[in-house]
């Protein structure tokens, strides 16, 4: 007799059932502790400063959440793109540059005041995406565990094709752990938004930057920023009803 054939059903909804699910949880399990602020940190303030003294103020084990984004120097030496913008060329020049050395140095310290299994969000450039940055993170308890696209909408520069992108590596303090730290989970890794022209020519999208942080963090949580530029993470600490402290050189 031949063997019937086992029905395969498979599931139509695709969606997580994040109460039953084992690896998935919208709940925060962990907290970040009280710490008194020393006076030169302001919250929610566009602190002048330099970002290296800024976290040497800082506590170790503290904060949830940081996000940084360096002014890669390597964008400078490497590339003089024919199609960029004499005004905004003249902006971008115009910003400290940062060394490798000196980006490895901020990573250093920003894993220092991180909680156990915090959250650093670090823009890199494609270049740094494709040579590789794990060099930077030396010495440090972190390690990437995801990356987000941010298709910005609009044409960029370049020799050859033009960017559209811009990456968010996502890294984690160890012990890496998703469940019970990460509470938001229909978050594309690759997310669309127009960030409105602004002053700075490095600004980054305040709604993405806002999700990354309500995910990671709790109301209240500091979350923090030390080579802010435009102070976006400001404005999305703001809407997320999280506690921002940062700088920048240029204020
Ligand atoms: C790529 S931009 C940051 C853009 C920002 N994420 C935004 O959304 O506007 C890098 C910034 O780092 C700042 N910077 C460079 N060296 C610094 C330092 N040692 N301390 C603090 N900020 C620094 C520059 O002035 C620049 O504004």
């Amino acid at each position: 007799m031949p063997k019937e054939a086992t029905q395969l059903v498979l599931p139509t909804d695709t969606t997580f059932d994040t109460s039953t699910a084992s690896v998935f949880s919208d709940q925060r399990t962990i907290e970040a502790p009280p710490f008194p602020l020393p006076p030169q940190l302001k919250p929610n303030t566009r602190l002048v400063m330099d970002g290296l003294e800024f976290l040497s103020l800082l506590p170790d084990n503290a904060v949830p959440v940081a996000f940084f984004d360096p002014q890669y120097r390597g964008v400078l030496d490497k590339l003089s793109y024919g199609n960029e913008g004499v005004d905004r060329g003249q902006r971008r020049c115009a910003l400290q540059q940062m060394s490798e050395a000196t980006i490895a140095t901020f990573i250093l310290d920003i894993g220092r005041v991180l909680v156990p299994s915090g959250h650093l969000f670090l823009w890199v450039d494609k270049f740094h995406l494709c040579e590789g940055f794990k060099v930077w993170l030396d010495g440090t308890a972190l390690d990437i565990v995801d990356l987000v696209t941010w298709d910005k909408g609009k044409m960029g520069m370049g020799y050859r094709t033009r960017r559209t992108a811009e990456y968010c590596a996502v890294l984690q303090k160890r012990p890496h752990k998703a469940k019970g730290v990460w509470k938001i989970h229909n978050i594309a890794d690759v997310w669309r938004e127009k960030v409105a022209k602004t002053d700075h020519p490095h600004s980054k999208p305040v709604d993405l930057q806002g999700e990354l942080m309500a995910a990671v963090s709790n109301e209240g949580d500091f979350v923090i920023d030390p080579a802010a530029g435009s102070f976006s993470v400001l404005q999305a600490a703001i809407n997320r009803r999280r506690t921002f402290l940062g700088c920048d050189l240029d204020g």
